[in-house]
């Protein structure tokens, strides 16, 4: 009986082994040497069933019984695997052992910049009054951003804009305004409707109020019987389209040396609607553009001939525009990159 026990004992262990190295098994060449090893004519278990006649008659069927069924577990294991070996040589997405069911990494989608969602919105509310859009060069020449605009060499006019210069000719604009002289130039003498987005540059301490980068929209309409009434009616459409239907426009005499008369354009204040604020420093208004009819010398310099063609011209800073709409008060937040300011207009 004892010997019957270890001989019981033996077969177990064999099948214990042999089945746990086959799940080492990663190929079929390695799945026949297994084969060979366990089932094979040499393996311990042919060995063992040799023996069994050697036993007493009593013995033989419980040792018998027992490693036939190890052999024909061990046969149906062999074919399990050899069957996902081959499974796994037929199918490269499993030989690879991509799990294309797991979930991708997120991508994550960008916005418009503020900056840029404004361009548009002007962009598009100037279209509807048939504005197109006219595209003038960053970097200018003195030329066209001072002299053709009315302002000589040494005018003092020109220290209204702090300037970051280049050579003795050439700079980087300071406003828009040198695109009314290309523009002009583009069109004469046809009749023009355009308006010019852009960035612009100036030599300035940066602060909540002024940053040396900033952008621009200004607008010129050129034609021959074109009055202040024309600016003031396309400004307050204006307006209403980007701040709401109720809003009151104002015009205030001031100077631009490219413009005759000229004029700054304040809107009611949309924060205390006119009652006072610390937005609109406690008068009801807020500025928000410059304007005026083209100066006679400037629409000779564009090419046309000032006693038949008039025009007028308006310019204004779209981030404060941004700025007013939304009560954001330090333009810098518009060009520090931080996410948490720029996600807020996704
Ligand atoms: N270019 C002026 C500036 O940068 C803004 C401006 C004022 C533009 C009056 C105009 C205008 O076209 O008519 O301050």
């Amino acid at each position: 009986m004892g010997e019957n026990h270890l001989m019981l004992k033996r077969i177990a262990r064999l099948e214990d082994e042999a089945l746990s190295r086959l799940k080492e098994v990663k190929s079929l060449e390695t799945l026949n040497d297994w084969r060979i090893q366990v089932l094979g004519k040499k393996s311990e278990l042919v060995m063992i069933q040799r023996t069994i006649r050697e036993l007493p008659i009593k013995e033989r069927p419980a040792i018998g019984q027992h490693s036939n069924r190890t052999r024909k577990q061990l046969e149906d294991a062999f074919e399990k695997r050899k069957e996902e070996l081959e499974k796994l040589r037929l199918d490269p997405l499993l030989k690879e052992q991509l799990d294309v069911t797991l979930p991708g990494w997120p991508v994550g989608l960008g916005s418009l910049h503020p900056s840029t969602q404004v361009l548009r919105e002007i962009q598009s509310i100037f279209a509807e009054m048939g504005f197109q859009v006219f595209d003038g060069p960053e970097i200018e020449t003195d030329l066209y951003n001072f002299e053709l605009l009315n302002m000589p060499a040494n005018h003092p006019a020109r220290d209204m804009w702090d300037t970051l210069y280049i050579s003795d000719t050439v700079l980087l604009r300071t406003h828009t305004s040198p695109g009314q002289i290309r523009a002009m130039r583009a069109f004469c003498p046809q009749p023009i409707r355009v308006i010019l987005p852009g960035k612009c540059y100036r030599y300035e301490a940066i602060t909540s109020r002024s940053e040396v980068m900033f952008h621009q929209v200004e607008g010129l309409a050129v034609g021959k019987r074109i009055t202040l009434a024309d600016l003031k009616g396309v400004l307050v459409e204006f307006g209403r389209k980007m701040f709401g239907p109720k809003r009151e426009i104002r015009f205030r005499c001031s100077h631009f040396p490219f413009t005759e008369p000229s004029v700054e354009v304040d809107m009611d204040c949309l924060v205390c609607e006119g009652s006072g604020c610390s937005v609109c420093k406690q008068t009801g208004w807020v500025e928000i553009l410059g304007a005026g009819m083209v100066h006679p010398k400037v629409l000779e310099n564009g090419g046309y001939d000032s006693e038949i063609f008039s025009g007028f011209a308006f310019g204004m800073g779209p981030e404060r525009i941004f700025m007013l709409k939304y009560g954001i008060d330090d333009i810098r937040l518009f060009f520090r990159n931080d996410l948490r300011f720029l996600r807020q207009f996704e």
